[in-house]
């Protein structure tokens, strides 16, 4: 898809963060937008914005889980601006914490969220943007942590990784009917999710296995705060659109980034590789694959650097106990860290 003025738009999630940095670049390239999200709070925020700027953007209250009002929703935006031309499946949430203290809870509400509202979206719009006709594009926001799987963080790089797949499923399914499809997958963004795993977290899924306290929130606003800005993240997601682009890896040194991530499985497939992932391992992280996550994080490289012997500050990940258990799992070795 090249052309953007007088199409339409429908992101999940675009009332925050990345959804609402699309929903802003989208609606000044001339489409028209609906955003639909879980927080009223947001939507209420974001068409404050567009109703200044008179753009015609249109807010859903949606619970992407959900699935009837998922098809409610895609009625509506079909009444009041058409079939999308443009679907991101953008909504997502996240929680740490050890892997052996995830809860149900911690499982069924990411993935939920995560996989389940990708699953929920692509169902509800695949066929009715097949039958609008061709030109159509589909993408979502995925996330770095596709492409690894930290001790911390399972519930949500698994959801994200089985997200990823899910889409490239997709993208070869859907170019016989001339819909182009992609996948975006940032690191760090400036944006509000840290807020799900309190105020975002609905009370039926509140069971969580790990350390969520206001010292680990805190941490947590303080990383994003540094992050991508949305906007920016959304003109990648434009370009890459523009080039009929599947993977949009954000960053100067995106493709070289994936290369890096994914060796390790060579290295795991066999006996005498697992004997030199264990070396690389124990000598700790080149170079080359600091810069790289100075550049994912937003950090600036020389300060970095200088930070990166230094003792760690108050407030950072150790001292706060992010990406711990409950205090009460007695089976979980506490003296473990955040390790992703
Ligand atoms: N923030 C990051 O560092 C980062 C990095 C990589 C990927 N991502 C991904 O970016 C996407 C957007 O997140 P963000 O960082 O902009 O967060 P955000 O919280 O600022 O925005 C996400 C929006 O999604 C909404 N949402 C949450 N649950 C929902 C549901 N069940 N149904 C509908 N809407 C729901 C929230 O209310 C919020 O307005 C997510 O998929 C996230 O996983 C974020």
């Amino acid at each position: 898809m090249k052309d953007f003025a007088g199409k339409v738009a429908f992101i999940t999630g675009g009332a925050s963060g990345a959804g609402l940095g699309y929903a802003q670049i989208f609606s000044e390239a001339g489409m028209k937008v609906v955003i639909a999200d879980y927080r009223q709070d947001h939507l209420d925020e974001a068409m404050a914005y567009f109703k200044e700027k008179n753009a015609p953007v249109h807010a859903i209250k949606l619970d992407v889980t959900d699935r009837a009002a998922f098809a409610a929703a895609a009625d509506e935006c079909e009444k009041v601006y058409g079939v999308p031309d443009l679907l991101i499946l953008n909504a997502g949430v996240n929680v740490f914490g050890p892997a052996e203290a995830s809860t149900y809870d911690d499982f069924d509400w990411v993935g939920g969220v995560v996989y389940g509202g990708t699953v929920n979206g692509l169902v509800t719009f695949v066929p009715r943007m097949i039958k609008a006709g061709p030109g159509r594009h589909i993408a979502a926001t995925v996330s770095w942590g596709a492409f690894g799987a930290g001790s911390s963080t399972a519930p949500y790089s698994a959801a994200k990784a089985a997200q990823l797949n899910l889409m490239e499923s997709y993208w070869i399914a859907l170019k016989s009917y001339g819909i182009g499809v992609s996948a975006i997958t940032p690191a760090n963004i400036r944006s509000n999710i840290w807020q799900a795993a309190t105020v975002g977290r609905p009370k039926e899924f509140n069971n969580t296995g790990y350390n969520v306290s206001d010292d680990t929130q805190n941490l947590l606003a303080s990383i994003h705060a540094h992050g991508m800005d949305p906007r920016v993240l959304a003109d990648w997601l434009k370009k890459g659109i523009e080039n009929d682009l599947f993977l949009i890896v954000p960053y100067e040194h995106g493709p070289r980034m994936v290369e890096m991530a994914l060796e390790r499985f060579k290295y795991y497939a066999s006996v005498e590789g697992m004997k030199e992932w264990e070396a690389k391992q124990a000598a700790g992280q080149t170079e080359e694959e600091f810069a790289m996550h100075c550049e994912r994080e937003g950090m600036d490289l020389k300060s970095a650097m200088e930070m990166r012997n230094k003792a760690p500050a108050a407030g950072s990940f150790k001292d706060v106990g992010f990406g711990k258990a409950r205090g009460d799992l007695d089976w979980v070795d506490k003296s473990k860290k955040f390790d992703k």
